[in-house]
């Protein structure tokens, strides 16, 4: 099998990528990413020399390059996204592009090529923010955020090209995901980084937001079942069960780095910061056999461990961009 793999030296997709690479000797993955500020090559140093993985540098809104790549494979898996909620605050523009157009140019290559598998990889954020109980498949969509919306509008131009054109897309809405290679902006490997560094940790407004925490392991195991056993037009959800509010995940994280909880600091909110989300996963269990991993704990040590050996990996992105970015982030605070 062929699969195009778009997004892939970013977090989730190169975590995918090195798991499908070594779960099924046949496969052949060609990695389509644009190299945007999240996307490195270092996350993928030790796959890059394997004959059956190929890299294309290139943006996912042209279409005749999508064309080109789509034509020789046989699925296409899109990871390829702006991602986070505090840039798509600031600038809103490239997550249009990307996450909607960029959708939309992948989508009419797999029509055009009779691609046999569409798989968007989408994000519980669509659904919008719940008080009680958890969304499944069937809730409505109410995204809050101009990243949550720009997935949205990605995630139903996806199901629309099954309906009207029978194109077999399945969707993927995961809860966060954390592990290793993390853009060290997201709220793991930012405090994570922070605290080897003695600096505050940023927690946003009463530190009460509550997250499904999703081991980045768990999700790749979700992804090969729904690429191998996924039925086309169908939605599932992909939860970690670990919900806890920020300041536990804080502490927690404080603990695991050896440091204390006076590294706190406590800032102004996120603008239309989601309270909670919450994902029913049952389908995914009942219909493919995914089972998340149970020491939540357990995972959030050693993802600690491998940012305090892997110092090297997060320094050159925190001295880079990240930088700028970082100083306009919490002028405001
Ligand atoms: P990431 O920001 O780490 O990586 C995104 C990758 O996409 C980067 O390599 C970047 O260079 C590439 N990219 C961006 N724009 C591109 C374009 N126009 N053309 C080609 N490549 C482009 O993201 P991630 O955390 O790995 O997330 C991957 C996918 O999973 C995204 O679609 C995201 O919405 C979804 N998701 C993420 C989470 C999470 O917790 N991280 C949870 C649910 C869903
Ligand atoms: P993040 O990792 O940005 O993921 P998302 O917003 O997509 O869920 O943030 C996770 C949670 O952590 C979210 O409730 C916002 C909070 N947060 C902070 O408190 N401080 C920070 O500096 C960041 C980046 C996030």
């Amino acid at each position: 099998m062929k699969v195009l793999v778009t997004g892939g030296a970013g977090f989730i997709g190169s975590n995918f990528i090195r798991y499908l690479l070594s779960r099924h000797r046949s496969y052949r993955i060609i990695n389509l990413d644009k190299l945007t500020y999240a996307g490195n090559l270092d996350n993928l140093k030790d796959v890059e020399k394997n004959p059956r993985y190929r890299f294309v540098r290139g943006d996912i809104c042209d279409a005749g390059l999508v064309d080109k790549l789509a034509k020789s494979v046989d699925v296409i898996m899109n990871f390829a996204a702006e991602t986070h909620v505090d840039r798509s605050i600031m600038e809103s523009g490239s997550f249009i592009k990307t996450d909607v157009m960029g959708t939309h140019a992948l989508l009419e290559a797999a029509k055009k090529h009779g691609i046999k598998k569409y798989i968007q990889v989408s994000t519980d954020e669509v659904y919008g923010s719940i008080r009680k109980g958890s969304f499944t498949e069937k809730s409505n969509l109410s995204p809050n955020s101009p990243y949550s919306s720009s997935k949205a509008g990605g995630d139903l131009l996806a199901r629309s090209y099954f309906v009207t054109h029978k194109v077999p897309v399945i969707i993927t809405r995961s809860s966060n995901n954390f592990g290793p290679y993390q853009y060290p902006e997201k709220v793991i490997p930012l405090f994570v980084t922070n605290a080897i560094e003695n600096k505050r940790l940023p927690l946003y407004g009463d530190g009460k937001n509550v997250r499904d925490w999703l081991y980045v392991g768990d999700n790749c195991r979700a992804l090969e079942l729904v690429l191998r056993k996924g039925k086309a037009g169908e939605i599932y959800n992909i939860g970690g069960g670990n919900e806890i509010t920020n300041l536990e995940l804080t502490k927690m994280i404080l603990e695991f780095a050896g440091k204390g909880p006076e590294l706190i600091k406590k800032v102004k909110d996120r603008p239309g910061h989601d309270r909670r989300y919450s994902l029913d996963f049952s389908k995914i269990r009942r219909e493919l056999g995914y089972r998340p991993s149970r020491d939540f704990k357990k995972l959030l040590c050693e993802t600690v461990g491998w940012y305090i050996r892997n110092e090297r990996w997060w320094r050159r992105l925190k001295d880079g961009d990240f930088r700028s970015y970082y100083r306009r982030q919490y002028k405001r605070n």
